[in-house]
């Protein structure tokens, strides 16, 4: 843990307002090594893991690891830890709820807190008439809930995804998602009825001239999902009108339009709602990740007049667990109240900051963001990943999406100090790997980076 001058260890005020990264041992650390070499034995091989990174605790925008390594975080644990580490309002909540009422399940019975979290994202959500939600425990469990009610509203089979989309790993969500073969492959068949189209400008041409007339008829057709900022396809986004067209096209053949705003919602993109941008309202939007800080919880949340499923028709026995919900609660107020208008700002100027990196490094390609969803496009893959590496290396954590960008999404209480010299280390990451050779910046490979002893005192 690190330590303040007098030898105690910092506060969680002084580790939230650390501006810079502080690295007191090579990465990963000596008890980084062993954790890895540890984990490597027992946990599920198919875990992705980005770089050798093990956190102990964090605070705001900064997390320490097991070696007392001070990072800047412009991750956010994937974008899910919205209201930065720890959050002393979200852990209040958390705590008062623990101590109340740790779980009884809303499935079987009546559970306040989730009608009062159902009742607040009735407030936030993006469609003018009344909503319902169901409560989940995860992204992937909201698409899921999505695609049976699409089906059992509309009676209809097909479901139309986008392309680069990401929805999640478990059946139904899997077959929809679309970024890369490795989510899919040696698992099929796939959930059927599933139908794909490329993301923006020639996706709708495709699905009126392509799919309509030869091989999906539109009255068929039960809902269209599409993330409105591709996520984990690469921060990819449609251009202007192109949301609104789709709804459009929904609205002619009376199919739903789904956002899954599980990456892009709740505050990300500077709105609550990645939609809000553009003025479309979906059918059913979906939430997750930044929805609790970190706790577990996902949301579908649809039109009320779209929730004609009878009572037992579909449900979860953890889904809205009143731990999750009281953390949710603070969250939105939060984003509400302060960090949208923060992501906005702080992303803003990230953008400008980055695009005059851009101007100095070659193998950047493009910078684009909205809020603090930011994509930074690289030459290649191996460019992207080797940046990664380097950020890395220098105490600053981004994550790779797509086939080539580096995607920033810190927590949205990041302050401007923070964003600059986080900036400033990814800035220098690049000119490293410029200089050095993407060579020198392997993907991580755990066997290599495993093992070793803690030395004494460490
Ligand atoms: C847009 C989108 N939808 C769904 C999911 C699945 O969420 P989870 O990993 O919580 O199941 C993700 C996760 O990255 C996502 O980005």
């Amino acid at each position: 843990m690190t330590l303040d001058a007098r030898g105690e260890p910092l506060t969680y005020d002084q580790l939230a307002s650390v501006t810079e990264p502080r690295l007191v041992t090579g990465l990963p650390g000596p008890r980084a090594r062993v954790m890895i070499e540890a984990d490597l034995r027992v946990t599920s091989p198919s875990l992705p893991r980005a770089y050798g990174f093990a956190p102990a605790r964090g605070a705001g925008a900064a997390v320490e690891d097991v070696d007392g390594n001070i990072f800047l975080d412009f991750n956010a644990a994937i974008a899910v830890c919205s209201t930065g580490h720890a959050h002393p309002r979200v852990v209040e909540a958390i705590q008062a709820q623990a101590e109340l009422l740790l779980h009884y399940s809303a499935s079987d019975f009546y559970l306040p807190i989730y009608a009062d979290t159902c009742a607040r994202l009735d407030e936030i959500a993006p469609m003018s008439g009344p909503t319902r939600s169901f409560l989940t425990n995860s992204g992937t469990e909201a698409v899921e809930a999505a695609i049976k009610l699409a089906r059992h509203h509309t009676g209809r089979q097909y479901i139309l995804a986008f392309i680069g989309g990401f929805h999640g790993r478990s059946y139904g969500s899997v077959s929809l998602t679309a970024s890369q073969t490795k989510y899919r492959a040696h698992f099929g068949p796939m959930l059927p009825g599933v139908v794909h189209a490329p993301f923006g400008e020639p996706g709708l041409s495709y699905i009126r001239d392509v799919l309509f007339r030869r091989l999906v008829a539109p009255d068929e057709v039960a809902a269209v999902v599409v993330e409105p900022v591709q996520g984990e396809g690469g921060y990819v986004f449609p251009p202007t009108g192109w949301l609104h067209e789709l709804r459009e096209l929904c609205s002619e053949h009376g199919i739903l339009l789904v956002a899954d705003e599980v990456q892009s919602g709740m505050g990300r993109t500077g709105k609550m709602w990645a939609v809000q941008h553009e003025d479309v309202e979906p059918d059913i939007v979906l939430a997750g990740k930044g929805i609790a800080s970190g706790m577990p919880l996902g949301a579908m949340i649809a039109r009320a007049d779209l929730m004609t499923w009878e009572m037992g028709a579909h449900g979860s026995t953890y889904g809205g667990n009143p731990v999750a919900c009281a953390a949710a609660l603070v969250t939105i107020d939060l984003i509400e109240k302060e960090l949208a208008a923060n992501a906005e700002h702080v992303g803003r100027l990230m953008l400008e900051e980055l695009d005059a990196i851009r101007q100095r490094h070659g193998s950047i390609r493009e910078v684009r963001g909205l809020g603090l969803m930011i994509g930074v496009e690289f030459a290649d893959g191996v460019a992207a990943d080797a940046v990664e590496v380097a950020c890395f290396r220098r105490g600053v954590l981004t994550l790779r999406a797509g086939d080539a960008t580096v995607r920033i999404s810190p927590p949205l209480v990041i302050d401007e100090r923070q964003a600059r010299s986080g900036l400033a280390v990814f800035d220098q990451a690049c000119a490293e790997v410029e200089a050095a050779g993407v060579e020198a910046f392997a993907p991580f490979d755990p066997t290599r980076e495993a093992g070793g002893d803690v030395p004494e005192g460490a």
